[in-house]
């Protein structure tokens, strides 16, 4: 079932995109090498809530943190940990945070350091590739197109598309209709419509796409162990064409030069 929202529970969307994009510029604050993911879940958690929205991964399915920490070869839902980051990893940070009943959803990865130049590279490109998939996200336009754009251009660089994970709708739930996988046909899926509000989320593999569960039922990692990216944004589609709720912008005031 897919939920259109009304022009004020869009805006509420957007107020919690806006808290959980302000909590990705505090955690970029704080990415370097030496720094345990724990910390950065910390200082996530507590400014969340400092702001009066709660962490909406802390309990979801019993997930166990406020952030999702993707290092290397980690494709999604890693847990936070006292592993330090190190010179020359990536660490992706995936969270969502819920404020006056509505969700806010985003996705950042990070190069930590000096990182090897064919990583800046797939970085740069599922970045890229999360804006070439919500170009696609045009009102009247379907699911699919979002999916085709996003794995036509990945894999014309020789990247590899995550099929097991998927983006989606959101709003009062994290997860709703429609899903929006990362590869797909032209045309195919669901019809987007005015006042949808749905996240879009590649994650993208250096080698191949093929990925394996852990023993604890979360953490994905790559299956020949190659690094993963992930970035992801909120939007919502309107008559004229998409907003994209969250920002990141405050990263990019965090990292300075930094940012990619
Ligand atoms: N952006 C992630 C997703 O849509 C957030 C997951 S939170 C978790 O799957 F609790 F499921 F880990
Ligand atoms: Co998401």
């Amino acid at each position: 079932m897919i939920y259109l929202k009304t022009p004020e529970e869009i805006e509420l969307v957007k107020r919690a995109c806006e808290l959980v994009s302000r909590t990705m510029g505090e955690v970029a604050r704080n990415v370097a090498p030496g720094v345990s993911t724990r910390h950065l879940d910390n200082i996530a958690r507590e400014f969340m809530r400092d702001n009066g929205g709660i962490p909406a991964c802390l309990g979801y399915g019993g997930f166990p943190a406020t952030l999702c920490i993707e290092v290397n070869e980690t494709v999604v839902h890693g847990f936070p940990s006292g592993y330090e980051l190190r010179d020359g990893d990536i660490v992706g940070v995936d969270t969502v945070v819920t404020l006056d009943g509505y969700n806010g959803d985003m996705c950042y990865t990070f190069p930590v350091g000096d990182v090897a130049e064919d990583v800046m590279k797939l970085l740069r490109t599922t970045k890229e590739s999360l804006y070439v998939g919500i170009e696609a996200a045009q009102p009247g336009r379907r699911t699919g197109d979002i999916g085709n754009a996003i794995q036509t251009y990945v894999e014309k660089r020789g990247y590899s598309v995550v099929r097991e994970f998927c983006g989606h709708g959101i709003g009062k739930s994290m997860h709703e209709d429609p899903e929006i996988a990362n590869y797909g046909r032209r045309g195919m899926g669901p019809v987007l419509k005015p006042g949808m509000c749905i996240c879009i989320e590649p994650m993208i593999n250096l080698g191949s796409k093929n990925i394996v569960i852990g023993a604890d039922g979360w953490t994905t990692r790559t299956k020949d162990r190659k690094p993963s990216a992930h970035y992801e944004h909120t939007l919502a589609i309107t008559t004229e064409g998409n907003e994209v709720l969250t920002t990141f912008d405050y990263i990019r005031e965090a990292l300075g030069d930094r940012f990619i």
